[in-house]
């Protein structure tokens, strides 16, 4: 199971599309119709989509995964009484699989099926400054984290990597996290990240941003759970967007810490210690998109003995 993309709308898509290249460094996915596709080093066809909408929303978040695993998903959200429905991806890299609504209204897809591209080799374009390769993470704001983490796993088959005072932390593979549900007390999401290659990336997109007027909301930094560095940004089209690189990978066996394990000396909130926090601009675009769900729930049409 790999998180792959999120699919966004949002009023003036082309001109966030155009901005995520010019300035945060992601290369061009192409457009279908009036969404707007934007990819990474690595090997996805896209990591964000954005559609043109009056309003702002989340469509969708997507994984891709064995059919396998699709059919244990859809077994147990069928199981649970959640919204789902079968879809067909028209995204690129297509794939088939389900659509499910989680507990809090947050949207996922889990697709089979959908094909790959071959990798930009970042390093042979010394033009080229900063690209992030994939997403690493999609955190989600939760009026309940607790019991959204617990069903992630007993629905996803996730499992829940650590638990702090503002996070429940998730993972679906090896990678300490790839969602993450923030006891925010509404839902919504919470911030987007991108995987870059090194530290060293993080550091020259810190740089590119700076060139571009843009300082860090918060950062940069390295987490506590995850061990990530990180350098969070409020997009101009609305999202909290992050650098990131070298999430901790776990072992099955990795043992889930608690908010007593995960605390920091006065005044820090980082291994590091040296960066502030727009608290107060990152509430307001954390709240900003919420989840509109554009499908109508439908049996799932499990195969005979599913
Ligand atoms: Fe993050």
């Amino acid at each position: 199971m790999n998180l792959r993309s999120i699919e966004l709308a949002l009023p003036g898509a082309a001109e966030a599309h155009r901005w995520m290249i010019d300035v945060w460094g992601a290369a061009d996915g192409g457009h279908i119709g009036d969404t707007w596709y934007l990819r990474g080093s690595g090997t996805f066809p896209y990591l964000v989509a954005i559609s043109e909408n009056a309003e702002q929303f989340v469509r969708s978040t997507t994984f891709v995964c064995s059919p396998e695993r699709l059919q244990g998903v859809a077994r147990a959200a069928e199981a649970r009484g959640l919204n789902a429905a079968p879809c067909v991806s028209s995204d690129p890299g297509g794939g088939t699989g389900i659509v499910v609504e989680l507990a809090e209204g947050e949207l996922l897809r889990f697709l089979t099926g959908a094909t790959e591209v071959a990798p930009i080799d970042t390093h042979a374009k010394a033009s080229r400054k900063v690209m992030p390769v994939k997403l690493t993470h999609v955190v989600f704001n939760s009026a309940d984290a607790e019991a959204s983490g617990d069903l992630a796993e007993a629905v996803l088959d996730f499992r829940v990597s650590d638990r702090t005072k503002g996070m429940v932390f998730v993972r679906c593979n090896t990678s300490h996290h790839s969602t993450a549900f923030a006891r925010a007390g509404f839902s919504s999401l919470n911030h987007v990240a991108f995987e870059m290659d090194d530290l060293d990336a993080v550091m020259r997109g810190i740089g590119n941003m700076r060139d571009h007027g843009f300082t860090p909301a918060w950062g940069p930094g390295r987490h506590g759970p995850g061990d990530n560095v990180y350098a969070y940004y409020i997009a101009p089209f609305g999202p909290v967007i992050e650098y990131s690189t070298a999430v901790e990978k776990v072992a099955e066996d990795y043992a889930a810490g608690a908010p007593d394990d995960w605390t920091w000396p006065e005044k820090r909130i980082d291994q590091w210690g040296v960066s502030d926090k727009d608290l107060a601009g990152l509430r307001v675009a954390e709240e900003a998109f919420r989840f509109r769900r554009e499908w109508t729930p439908a049996p799932l049409n499990l195969p005979v003995g599913a």
